[in-house]
């Protein structure tokens, strides 16, 4: 199907309801899509309930009958899992049916195999603060992947953050970048919080100063568009305290950890698609 300023009546599968499925079902519904066009498919019948209940939405557990009826097929269910699901997917879905993947780690060419010819593929590196509209996501192309795909599956992530075009071999950075980015904030986060009880806080406050300050210096650069070392030499008065702690983050190694630990992540993404190259 093309771009979805016509989507009324268009029909939309999202086959696995976990953390993922949820978020994706939630931006459909933000984006202009309404309930009666979605449906979600969930092997735990009280998952599917708690869904159907929250969001009035049909739930079910057979991915063929909800993909046979689909325009668009959003597949959110674990890597491991996506093989058996593109295959009772495959015998059924119609012609123009565009299938996009949040799966970490398959390549394109995992679904092109396995999906009729022709079929438009697009795969989506997202991150978990989608959750709260604040996400990145990353998507790629399928080689019958159209403009059209590319902006339909805009839409429906618009309302969970941003979203970047990249070619597919770019999507393991994207992965050691954005995809597991949150967790080296949340570290930080962590480390922060910590800090804070060391030097005689409350837990409960220094975690708060810790959140507050990680959230409004990643506003305050995204609002200012100013280079991250300008804002940094922004708040390091000379001989102050900020100068000492830039001085000792600098010492422990701090941003060539934060390198290294990108590039195992890259390193890793790689590992695992390969496993399924082909
Ligand atoms: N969460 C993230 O931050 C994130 C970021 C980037 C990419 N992703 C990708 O998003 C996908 C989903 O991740 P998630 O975190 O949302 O996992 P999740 O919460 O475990 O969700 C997967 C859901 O799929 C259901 N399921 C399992 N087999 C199924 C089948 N054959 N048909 C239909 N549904 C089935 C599972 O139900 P049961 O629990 O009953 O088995 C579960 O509810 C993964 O491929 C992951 O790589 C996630």
């Amino acid at each position: 199907m093309s771009e979805q300023q016509d989507h009324a009546g268009a029909q939309v599968a999202v086959l696995g309801g976990g953390v993922m499925g949820e978020t994706l079902l939630a931006a459909l519904l933000a984006s202009g899509w309404s309930s009666h066009q979605v449906e979600v498919t969930e092997q735990s019948v009280a998952r599917s309930d708690d869904l159907a209940g929250r969001y009035a939405v049909r739930t079910g557990a057979r991915n063929a009958t909800a993909a046979a009826r689909a325009d668009v097929v959003l597949i959110a269910v674990k890597p491991q899992v996506v093989g058996s699901v593109l295959d009772e997917i495959a015998p059924v879905l119609r012609g123009g049916t565009v299938v996009v993947s949040v799966a970490a780690g398959l390549p394109l060419s995992f679904y092109e195999r396995r999906l009729p010819t022709g079929t438009p593929v697009v795969r989506v590196m997202p991150n978990t603060p989608a959750v709260v509209g604040k996400g990145a996501s990353a998507i790629a192309p399928g080689s019958a992947a159209s403009e059209g795909h590319l902006v339909l599956v805009e839409k429906i992530l618009s309302t969970t953050g941003l979203v970047f075009r990249v070619a597919e071999k770019d999507l393991d950075a994207v992965t050691a970048i954005s995809g597991s980015g949150p967790a080296y904030a949340f570290y930080l986060i962590d480390a922060m919080a910590e800090a804070g009880v060391l030097l005689g806080l409350p837990r409960d406050l220094a975690t708060r100063l810790a959140v507050a300050t990680v959230e409004g210096s990643a506003a305050l650069a995204a609002q200012s568009g100013d280079h991250p070392v300008v804002l940094r030499e922004r708040v390091s008065s000379p001989g102050g305290t900020t100068v000492a702690a830039v001085r000792e983050l600098d010492a422990h190694g701090v941003r060539a950890g934060i390198v290294a630990a990108a590039q195992a992540a890259a390193d890793r993404s790689r590992e695992l698609g390969s496993q399924y190259a082909g």
